[in-house]
């Protein structure tokens, strides 16, 4: 399949902008109470695909999960808020962007706990990789989150090459 095409029409920001809210309960905790790194992975990673998915209207897997900053411990009893909007579209992979809040369910105020950038790639039923439609930015916002991916991108790619990461080659047999 050509990866550049057909062109496919822009679709906004807005028209993939997922939310998901989860109540801590002790499953999802360590031993101090506190809602495990693991369990929050997960749920960004669920948020951020939800977007992708709406973006791209094709199956998607998730190639990588970046630059997360776990900012403040969430506790057992608090609503979790997870908020995802695409960063920008390349050719067949998308930047998603996820922000986490806690809500204080008594007064309603929210506090920022935890941010990640995520990369989905985007696939048929048979797992090959299909283009996906370009990101339209419409606000200052997110034409700034449009060109800071451009740039993470690059960084990547460099980072990539840096390391010579050899991928999908067959292991080395082992030494006796
Ligand atoms: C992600 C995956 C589809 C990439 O396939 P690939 O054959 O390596 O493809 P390429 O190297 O040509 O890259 C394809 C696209 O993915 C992007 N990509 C690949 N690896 C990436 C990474 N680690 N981080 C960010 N983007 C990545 C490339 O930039 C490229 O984007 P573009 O088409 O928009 O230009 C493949 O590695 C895969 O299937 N991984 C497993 C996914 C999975 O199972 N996820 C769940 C984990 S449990």
């Amino acid at each position: 399949m050509d990866l550049n095409g057909p062109t496919l029409p822009p679709r906004t920001v807005a028209q993939s902008q997922s939310e998901m809210t989860e109540l801590i309960l002790p499953n999802d905790t360590n031993t101090l109470h506190n809602l495990l790194g693991g369990r929050l992975m997960n749920f960004i990673d669920l948020v951020g695909a939800m977007a992708a998915y709406r973006h791209a209207r094709s199956h998607v897997v998730t190639a990588s999960m970046e630059h997360i900053d776990f900012i403040a411990p969430v506790h057992v009893g608090d609503l979790l808020i997870l908020k995802s909007s695409l960063n920008r579209a390349f050719r067949t992979s998308m930047e998603v962007g996820v922000k986490v809040w806690v809500e204080n369910t008594l007064i309603g105020t929210h506090h920022h706990v935890a941010s990640a950038y995520l990369t989905f790639v985007a696939v048929d039923t048979q797992g090959r990789r299909v283009p996906v439609p370009p990101l339209q930015t419409e606000t200052d916002e997110e034409k700034r989150r449009f060109e800071d991916a451009g740039r993470r991108r690059e960084a990547r790619e460099v980072e990539a090459r840096r390391r010579h990461i050899p991928k999908f080659e067959p292991a080395s047999p082992v030494k006796r």
